[in-house]
């Protein structure tokens, strides 16, 4: 592959259910389908993704909450294989408890950072995946970051949030100890062509951020929500779904960029 450097890249959106787990999912398993080793890093209390890779985040013994807040937890003591170039760091519930212990005990919010930099010669792609609201998960992982990608549903408030999270950027950039952190992107999802308001929502997301929105928005598919209820990812339940396309293109997009 040539690869040397390991992209970190973390998924995040203040709001709540636009598709950031599907995202981090579908990317994680197309990349290391393709050959890249990739590490996926579950930071959200709901654990959605590691019950998507068919583990049950109550019944671990070592989570992210461990690399949080045990500074001499090691990557390999808590990650799993899911395949030979697929590994993941488990959520689990506890993760809602280290965000409050992590601010009241005013913790280093740089410790991940620390630990994935590790991985940099070991994975070609470390996901992260950051739970609904602002908490110091999410600020710990964009401290971590090279670069993060916004998916934005195309409703009405989806320029607000996505304004939030550039103020956020901003100030990981500028007072968080990351100022190389990129915006690699915003990525419109759910987005119903036939729909004049979600024409408009892309419109107005190209306009604020003109060559930082990815090309080929997330459709809207039906393909796609019900993949988690059959057990699977959309790429591997109906990969001719539209849905499905859309991804393999942001995967394609996001692994050109980095050869
Ligand atoms: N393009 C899509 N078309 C149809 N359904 C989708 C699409 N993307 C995601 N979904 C469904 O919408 C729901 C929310 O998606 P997802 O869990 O990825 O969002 P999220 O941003 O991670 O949510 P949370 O903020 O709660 O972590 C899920 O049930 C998912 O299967
Ligand atoms: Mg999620």
């Amino acid at each position: 592959m040539g690869k040397t450097v390991t992209a970190i890249m973390v998924v995040a959106n203040q709001k709540g259910g636009v598709g950031k787990t599907t995202t981090v999912l579908n990317l994680a398993l197309l990349l290391s389908q393709q050959g890249s080793r990739v590490l996926l890093v579950d930071l959200d209390p709901q654990a959605s993704l590691t019950a998507a890779l068919g583990l049950d985040s109550y019944r671990l013994d070592r989570s992210s909450f461990s690399l949080l807040m045990y500074p001499e937890m090691t990557l390999t003591r808590i990650m799993r294989t899911i395949s030979s170039t697929l590994a993941l760091v488990p959520g689990s519930v506890d993760l809602a408890a280290a965000a409050i212990k992590m601010v009241q005990e005013q913790y280093p919010l740089n410790r991940l950072r620390g630990v994935l930099r590790q991985s940099r010669f070991t994975f070609d792609y470390v996901l992260v995946d950051t739970p609904p609201g602002l908490n110091v998960l999410t600020v710990a992982a964009l401290i971590a970051a090279d670069s993060v990608i916004v998916p934005a549903q195309c409703s009405h408030d989806a320029i607000q949030g996505v304004r939030a999270l550039q103020d956020v950027i901003a100030r990981i950039r500028s007072a968080m100890g990351n100022p190389d952190l990129k915006l690699r992107g915003v990525l419109p999802t759910f987005f119903d062509p036939e729909a004049v308001y979600a024409r408009k929502v892309l419109e107005e997301l190209h306009a604020l951020l003109p060559g930082q929105v990815f090309d080929t928005p997330i459709p809207y598919d039906v393909m796609v929500a019900d993949a988690p209820h059959m057990g699977k990812a959309v790429v591997d339940y109906a990969p001719e779904s539209l849905g499905a396309k859309a991804y393999r293109r942001l995967a394609e997009a996001i692994g050109s960029a980095k050869d």
